[in-house]
């Protein structure tokens, strides 16, 4: 399976959800490798500093830059999950991982400015479909307000995702210092100490194994 995050906004979480679903699949022992296709090497660094902890399980962190869809590709059949984390620009890495990637996701934290990027990213959707007609697209709610009047800040931009064609995954992130701690660790959130945290990305890695199964058994998924 590969997952590609991606999102031409910066700061959405791309990094951040890469690297807690890289830790999440591997503790459901699959073989995963995380390919940081950005130049910036922010998730190599989270590798760089996960390798120095003996405590923590290896995952294999790789650059590839420029068309990756071939290194990708051939990534694909020696792990159980590839995932991919690209920058938050439209670049020539983005553009070859949609074309053979089988998830997309999208990052929104839950503010306009994010949430005005959606009718690019929708026009990004268009063209992939072109390309690559198998791969579903979604958006992740990411970073989230945790007060619960905020929560209908939430449900408006569920429905806008919805309206460009990008329905958000049912499990997303919450505004949390666990993701921000555990990170200058090389760890994720499911080895740190904030129960909600690791919840919210186990249910995300659970809800993404669902969606594959149902692609590869042609089940309906939305
Ligand atoms: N759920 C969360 N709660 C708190 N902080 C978070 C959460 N998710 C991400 N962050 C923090 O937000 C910042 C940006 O996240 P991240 O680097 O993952 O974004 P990105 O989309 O990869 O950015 P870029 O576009 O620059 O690559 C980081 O400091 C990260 O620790
Ligand atoms: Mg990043």
């Amino acid at each position: 399976m590969i997952i590609l995050l991606g999102c031409s906004v910066g700061g959405s979480g791309k990094s951040t959800i890469a690297q807690n679903l890289a830790a999440a699949f591997t503790h459901k022992d699959k073989s995963v490798v995380l390919v940081d296709a950005d130049l910036r090497k922010v998730t190599t660094r989270w590798g760089n500093k996960r390798k120095r902890n003996p405590k923590l399980k290896r995952i294999d962190v790789r650059q590839h830059h420029g068309n990756i869809a071939s290194d990708v590709a051939l990534l694909k059949q020696q792990y159980d999950v590839v995932i991919i984390d690209c920058g938050g620009f439209e670049s020539r890495e983005l553009f070859s991982a949609i074309a053979v990637c089988d998830i997309m996701l999208i990052p929104f934290r839950v503010r306009r400015r994010d949430l005005e990027s959606l009718e690019d990213m929708e026009e990004i959707a268009l063209k992939a479909k072109m390309h690559n007609l198998s791969m579903l697209m979604f958006s992740v709610l990411s970073q989230c307000p945790t007060l619960p009047t905020q929560y209908p800040r939430i449900w408006d931009a569920e429905k806008a995702c919805k309206s460009f064609g990008l329905p958000a995954l049912k499990s997303k992130t919450f505004t949390r210092n666990a993701y921000d701690d555990s990170d200058e660790f090389g760890m994720s959130v499911i080895e740190y100490t904030d129960r909600k945290a690791c919840n919210e990305i186990i249910n995300m890695a659970n809800e993404i194994e669902d969606i594959f199964k149902k692609m590869i058994n042609g089940d309906a998924i939305l």
